[in-house]
């Protein structure tokens, strides 16, 4: 990974802020004719964003022309706490009023199979096709600390060659069962973004990000055509060289 694709920032607020001003500024650029499409991740480190562009996100980009979708969900009713559709929804997408038909939220009620199946047709129809594949303007990813991105999780990096947008997957530790994009499509948008945060991370940001050669799910994101970043807190970033 070039030094230039990563910004270490003093705190989780600056880290927010900054992602907040690179995504307006590329929203800008995007939204002149036509919707920006992103795809949200999930657990707990994007809501310290969510919560920032919120609170101070009114007056930087016109909300009404971005499309929301998911990287991943958990096979969990929307209104269950562990949703990452239920944290967006009450953290961003509520409180800056996103009309309803610009919301695309994985069913994470449905039967996996089938709603990995109806979730790639809603992308067909709503994201732009770039190479074959839904071509996000933006996809923000997480890491787990055993270097899983989206839930594509250790030993399922045969989802970075699928034909398909999406697949219904299981958690290795926890057998949730998950459905998520695949690395197809992650690696055909034109931005991606991790955001990682809290020393717990370092360990594996350094293995990803330090170690040349290693088979981490994560280490595969690699955008066939746009661009990748990382914006981590500094002690996320504690163990890079
Ligand atoms: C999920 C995510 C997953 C997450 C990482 C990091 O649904 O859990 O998509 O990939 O981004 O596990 O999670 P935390 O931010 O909670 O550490």
């Amino acid at each position: 990974m070039e030094k230039k694709n990563i910004r270490i920032f003093q705190s989780v607020k600056e880290l927010a802020a900054y992602s907040m001003e690179w995504m307006s500024l590329k929203m800008k650029e995007a939204t002149k004719d036509k919707f920006f499409t992103v795809a949200l991740s999930g657990g707990t480190t994007p809501k310290q964003l969510f919560e920032y562009l919120a609170m101070h996100g009114q007056g930087t980009v016109d909300w009404t022309k971005i499309l929301f979708f998911w990287s991943d969900e958990r096979c969990v009713a929307p209104d269950n706490v562990d949703s990452n559709y239920h944290m967006a929804k009450f953290c961003l997408l509520d409180k800056l009023e996103i009309p309803e038909e610009h919301i695309f939220r994985i069913h994470g009620e449905a039967e996996p199979i089938e709603e990995a199946k109806r979730y790639s047709l809603i992308l067909e129809e709503n994201v732009p096709l770039r190479n074959g594949l839904p071509c996000f303007d933006l996809i923000l990813l997480g890491l787990g600390e055993d270097g899983h991105t989206a839930s594509i999780f250790p030993g399922n990096t045969h989802l970075f060659e699928s034909a398909r947008y999406c697949e219904s997957v299981k958690h290795p530790q926890t057998g949730q069962q998950r459905v998520t994009l695949t690395g197809s499509v992650i690696n055909n948008a034109d931005n991606v973004v991790f955001l990682v945060t809290g020393s717990g991370k370092a360990e594996i940001v350094s293995r990803v990000l330090n170690t040349a050669k290693n088979d981490y799910p994560a280490s595969l994101v690699c955008p066939v055509h746009g661009r990748i970043k990382w914006f981590l807190d500094q002690n996320a970033a504690s163990r890079l060289i």
